[in-house]
């Protein structure tokens, strides 16, 4: 994490530490990924978490947004040197246009909640753009297990109307779903909660300091962060 310190700013960082969530995505569950290899990073936001995966992965990178233009991101992508094995896009993710079976790995941090909380899309969205034995890690805020669907009844005063998004380890592992590319899902409660949370609040960005009030009221009680990790056969 040291190496990355500065690279995080009020300008880069959306939100609790998403290099912290993606260093325990890589460390539990290490992808095996050649210099060939494109990684998608889905809901990449400012690309912190790609410029993670081009240095800690040998493979090329594919950042993905919707409110982040593709051209401030490759402006990015060029001042840190990582021009090369990054290449930014601004899209959708429930309407990508890649080709079928491009990718080897999916990554996806502090973003999959906002457009993946409905049964069908892995199978219908994803799916298709992954190679066989694909690994996808996923890292999304959530609810903890004892709190199953109550997110509307218990965060709204913080989140509002985007407090549905917040869901469990069983809701997120029923909207997954099976299929027969799956080989397995693992699902758990991730250790990096606090200090993904204390990297945000220190940031004083103008939504941290709106989050921070609510932290010992109903974010800690209530949420946590998810890991996902789904492995293709
Ligand atoms: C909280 S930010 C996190 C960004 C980044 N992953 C990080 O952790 O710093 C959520 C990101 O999800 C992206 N997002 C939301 N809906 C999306 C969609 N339908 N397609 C692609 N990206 C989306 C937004 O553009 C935003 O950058």
């Amino acid at each position: 994490m040291k190496e990355y310190q500065k690279y995080l700013s009020v300008e880069t960082l959306m939100g609790p530490n998403s290099l912290r969530l993606l260093e325990e995505l890589l460390s539990r569950f290490p992808p095996v990924l050649s210099k060939d290899d494109i990684v998608l990073d889905l809901g990449c936001g400012k690309g912190l978490t790609t410029l993670a995966i081009t240095r800690e992965t040998p493979a090329k990178a594919y950042a993905c947004d919707l409110w982040i233009t593709a051209e401030e991101n490759t402006q990015r992508f060029a001042q840190w040197g990582i021009g090369d094995r990054a290449v930014a896009f601004h899209e959708d993710a429930n309407d990508l246009h890649f080709s079928k079976h491009l990718f080897q790995a999916l990554i996806s941090v502090d973003a999959y909640h906002y457009f993946a909380g409905t049964r069908g899309f892995f199978d219908k969205k994803m799916l298709p753009l992954l190679k066989d034995g694909a690994e996808i890690l996923i890292a999304i805020p959530g609810m903890k297990a004892a709190y199953t669907g109550q997110a509307e009844a218990l965060l709204s005063d913080w989140l509002g109307n985007d407090a549905y998004m917040f869901k469990s380890m069983t809701e997120w592992r029923d909207i997954i779903g099976t299929h027969e590319r799956i080989d397995r899902v693992d699902i758990w409660e991730m250790d990096c909660f606090e200090s993904a949370w204390n990297d945000w609040f220190s940031t004083e960005h103008e939504f941290a300091l709106s989050d921070k009030p609510f932290f010992e009221t109903l974010i800690r009680p209530y949420t946590c962060f998810i890991g996902i990790r789904i492995r293709l056969k």
